[in-house]
């Protein structure tokens, strides 16, 4: 139980600021305005419903989804609140055709950062009153600071990532996130609008008996991930697993490294590639698991060193207590 005795986010900010790889401050001005978007958006979350911000938005994204409300406006608070900060140099987004070079005062290119985000994740979920989130990536430019942010500063290998997090809106809301330096989670009081540590040095299990993955598609996958799933199915040993899929990878992500399993999106005849987006989701959590002692694969090598050749581009994405990631590899090795 997190209490006024625990510290805040801000003072573990402070605390680990020589941490940073960069301890010029910034990256701290960086996670401290990405808590305040986190605090604003929460706040609406919790009153989907009772104001206007459930429902299709009424555009299409760049993802051919149906945008929803809430998926603009969570989009909106996070870009708004990093540009006023003048602390990043661009900004992509899964709500964002391209992405958004930031023109500070002196037209923002002085910015060491770029930010990568699903500014609302499991959108599918937010009518329905299930937990929804954010997923941030941060990463220090590659090109020349003072030059103009280009496509290269964010086509980069998750390994280059200097931070990454999430903020999960559930039955209370979250933020948990690494610098590379472990994983640590803070949850909100929204009483008094402060983050506590609640979830220090977040590690997740070697082994679990949990599996999510979208059954529904279960004749369109891969031999390799059928075998998987009729392994977990099997009675022997620790098996059957129980099956948990919530349809918001965060909230099955967060349960995982809670309680141990594996979360699956493969690819299918209809998504060769999965659903899933590298650089805003796969790399941010593939960065958070493996700080927590986990696994993150595409099925056959790891997220975080493949190449990105595209913003939007989509990965398959295994991920979770690395001897479960690792059995799930054997099968699909058996047919590459
Ligand atoms: P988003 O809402 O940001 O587009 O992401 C939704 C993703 C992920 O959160 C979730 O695990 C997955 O889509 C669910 O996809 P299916 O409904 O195809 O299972
Ligand atoms: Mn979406
Ligand atoms: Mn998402
Ligand atoms: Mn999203």
């Amino acid at each position: 139980m997190a209490t006024e005795k625990n510290q805040t986010l801000g003072e573990f900010i402070i605390d680990k600021q020589e941490d940073f790889r960069y301890s010029s401050g910034e990256l701290s001005r960086l996670i401290n305005s990405l808590r305040l978007a986190a605090k604003v958006v929460s706040h609406q979350v919790n009153q989907a419903g009772l104001v206007d911000i459930v429902g299709a938005f009424g555009k299409e994204n760049v993802q051919g989804e149906q945008q929803q409300k809430l998926d603009v406006y969570a989009n909106e608070v996070f870009i708004k609140t990093l540009i006023n900060r003048e602390i990043v140099c661009g900004i992509a987004s899964e709500e964002e055709d391209d992405f958004i070079a930031i023109k500070g005062k002196n037209n923002g290119n002085e910015n060491k950062y770029v930010v990568l985000m699903d500014p609302l994740d499991g959108s599918s979920n937010i009518d329905v009153n299930v937990s929804v989130g954010t997923i941030f990536s941060i990463y220090r430019r590659v090109t020349p600071v003072g030059t103009p942010v280009t496509k290269e500063d964010f086509l980069q290998k998750g390994e280059n990532q200097v931070a990454a997090g999430y903020i999960v809106y559930g039955s209370s809301t979250m933020l948990i996130y690494t610098t590379g330096n472990g994983v640590n989670g803070f949850t909100l009081n929204p009483a008094i609008g402060t983050f506590y540590l609640s979830h220090p040095d977040m590690k997740i299990k070697e082994d679990g008996k949990i599996y999510s993955i979208n059954e529904g598609n279960y004749m369109q996958f891969p031999q390799g991930v059928k075998d998987y799933i009729k392994y977990c199915q099997e009675e022997e040993g620790d098996r059957p697993y129980t099956s948990r899929y919530i349809g918001s990878l965060v909230s099955d992500i967060h349960r995982n490294i809670l309680k141990g399993g594996i979360y699956i999106y493969p690819p299918s005849t209809k998504a060769p590639k999965g659903k899933l987006r590298l650089l805003y989701e796969c790399n941010p959590i593939a960065f958070i698991i493996e700080q927590a002692g986990g696994k993150a694969s595409d099925g056959y090598g790891r997220i975080m060193e493949i190449e990105p050749t595209e913003l939007h581009q989509r990965v398959p994405f295994f991920c979770g207590s690395k001897n479960m990631v690792a059995k799930a590899e054997s099968f699909m090795a058996k047919y590459k």
